[in-house]
């Protein structure tokens, strides 16, 4: 029997979509992509012409009404998701959520419900309990290669996105309510985290706004000024996940430039550094100390007898969703992790206000 090919349509066709999903859909699974949809039409119809798409739609609406697909990838602006992922999993329709799916905990919820009620598959980005390098170290980490492990430092932080990317659409709407770096930065390290770690117990934060204008420095809005003082724009992020354990996450829009590793994990007997791109399948440096033998110091170890999945683009998260609609089993990328993250993130701005540590209360099974 011929295998299914499934059928994708991507709402938001910005920079995201056009380098990470529409090259990599028929890459990553036997998928295609049927559909681009759009709020800026030009944009969908572009991405038709480069991609050979074969239809463009102005909207998640037009789109479901008269297209024959299976899977969404919602790619659009942070305050458009809820709304899209609502349309597409009442219409029982596979979802793929950028990050993050819902600007609460309540509406993500809702969303959770929606995909189960009508038995459809739902993910959410980011990808990064599907890294190589983060399995690695979570294969050392269960095997007691580090110790007791008791203490992670990410550095997820980058110059903005008017400054460190290249951007043919507007960004303005990055520093406007609902979105910021703590949803569109902070949200990477905190996943990472997560992932090493399990859920969270309490969160403490520093914010501040470091930069209350921003000037575009390239692509199709080059010099354009940005008001960019109403949410901060870097963060200090403390967590505690009990049982001896807790993280750092430093994330925002206000570093240009860092020689930081973007994370370390450390432990009564040695450290796991990542200093290398994720996206190249790197191993991790390892530095270990054995008075046992007499010997410590830094090493590139040989990834073990089973090494993880490596990663070919950020379009993974179709292989994850279709894998599991396939199998039945759970994904990675679950939306019970995104909606763990999401409750750390929307407690934030009062730990950061109120200067003292906030209680979290959801939760997420790590399955793989
Ligand atoms: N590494 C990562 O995981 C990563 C990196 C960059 C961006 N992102 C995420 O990807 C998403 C898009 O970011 P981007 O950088 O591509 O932004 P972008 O501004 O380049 O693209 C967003 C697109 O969505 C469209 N859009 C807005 N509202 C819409 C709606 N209601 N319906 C249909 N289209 C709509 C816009 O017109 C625009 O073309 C965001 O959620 C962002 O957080 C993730």
């Amino acid at each position: 029997m011929a295998e299914k090919i499934w059928k994708v349509a991507v709402v938001g066709c910005g920079s995201f979509a056009n380098g990470q999903y529409f090259p990599n859909i028929s890459k990553e699974a036997d998928a295609v992509c049927v559909a681009a949809a759009d709020v800026v039409f030009e944009r969908a119809e572009a991405a038709c012409r480069r991609y050979g798409i074969p239809k463009a739609y102005h909207d998640v609406y037009e789109l479901l009404e008269n297209c024959d697909f299976d899977i969404a990838i919602d790619a659009a602006s942070i305050q458009a998701h809820h709304e899209i992922n609502m349309a597409l999993l009442s219409a029982g329709k596979h979802l793929i959520s950028q990050k993050p799916a819902a600007p609460d905990v309540e509406r993500l919820s809702l969303q959770i419900e929606t995909a189960k009620k009508n038995k459809v598959n739902f993910v959410c980005a980011p990808i990064h309990p599907m890294r190589y390098d983060l399995s690695l170290a979570r294969q050392w980490m269960a095997a007691g290669a580090i110790g007791e492990v008791y203490y992670a430092k990410c550095n997820m932080s980058h110059g903005g996105p008017e400054y460190f990317q290249y951007r043919d659409a507007d960004p303005s709407w990055f520093f406007e309510p609902g979105a910021g770096a703590l949803v569109d930065m902070g949200v990477h390290g905190l996943q990472i985290v997560t992932t090493l770690f399990g859920p969270a117990k309490r969160v403490g934060c520093m914010a501040k706004v470091t930069t209350p204008r921003r000037t575009v420095r390239s692509g199709a809005f080059d010099g354009l000024e940005i008001p960019a003082d109403k949410i901060p724009d870097q963060y200090l992020i403390t967590l505690d996940f009990g049982e001896g354990k807790m993280a750092l996450v430093d994330s925002g829009f206000s570093e240009k430039a860092s020689k930081a590793p973007q994370l370390e994990i450390f432990g009564t007997k040695g450290t796991i550094s990542f200093t290398k791109p994720y996206m190249q399948n790197p191993v991790p440096e390892v530095y270990l100390d054995s008075p046992e033998l007499g010997i410590r110091g830094w090493m590139e170890p040989m990834p073990g007898a089973k090494p993880p999945e490596k990663l070919l683009s950020q379009c993974c998260c179709l292989r994850d969703l279709i894998r599991s609609i396939e199998t039945g089993l759970p994904p990675r990328l679950s939306p019970e992790h995104a909606r763990h993250v999401l409750e750390i993130m929307c407690a934030i701005p009062s730990a950061a206000e109120e200067g003292r540590l906030v209680e979290l209360h959801t939760a997420f099974e790590r399955l793989y």
